[in-house]
């Protein structure tokens, strides 16, 4: 099995627990990391809708508690016809701890539908670099 397909398969796994009682859509990522380390997580929502957090936001999450920094890979798993393209506040989440060429791979259950680097997907991005004192 590739990095990729353990990915996919790591992402398709969590995607099975996402607590998505309102939208019913539910989502699942995994990042790799520049020591080869995958974390995956699904998106989980609440009651006060704006409090719900993207599969993607729940990834960084372990990620960081695990000590880890950089992102080299992204997938993530929606369902439906369209594109499951990260939201915008998730791009500027990635964007904090990945490249502008790192890929992110939109996938269905099927598998990669399309692969887009981070850049393309934040063009003109504010990050780290933008600030004095940054990592
Ligand atoms: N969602 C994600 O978890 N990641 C994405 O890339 C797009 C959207 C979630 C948020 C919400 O729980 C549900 O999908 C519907 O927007």
């Amino acid at each position: 099995m590739s990095t990729l397909d353990d990915m996919i398969a790591k992402a398709l796994a969590v995607r099975e627990n996402a607590y998505a009682p309102y939208s019913k859509f539910k989502v699942g990522a995994c990042l790799r990391t520049d020591t080869g380390k995958l974390y995956a997580a699904c998106n989980v929502e609440n009651a006060a809708y704006p409090q719900g957090q993207c599969a993607e936001a729940s990834a960084i999450g372990i990620m960081a508690a695990n000590g880890e920094r950089r992102i080299v890979e992204v997938v993530v798993v929606g369902d439906g016809d369209e594109l499951c393209t990260p939201c915008g506040g998730c791009r500027q989440r990635l964007n904090e701890f990945a490249a502008p060429d790192t890929p992110v791979h939109v996938c269905g259950p099927e598998g990669v539908r399309e692969t887009f680097k981070l850049g393309d997907l934040l063009p003109h991005s504010f990050g780290p670099d933008n600030l004095d004192g940054g990592p």
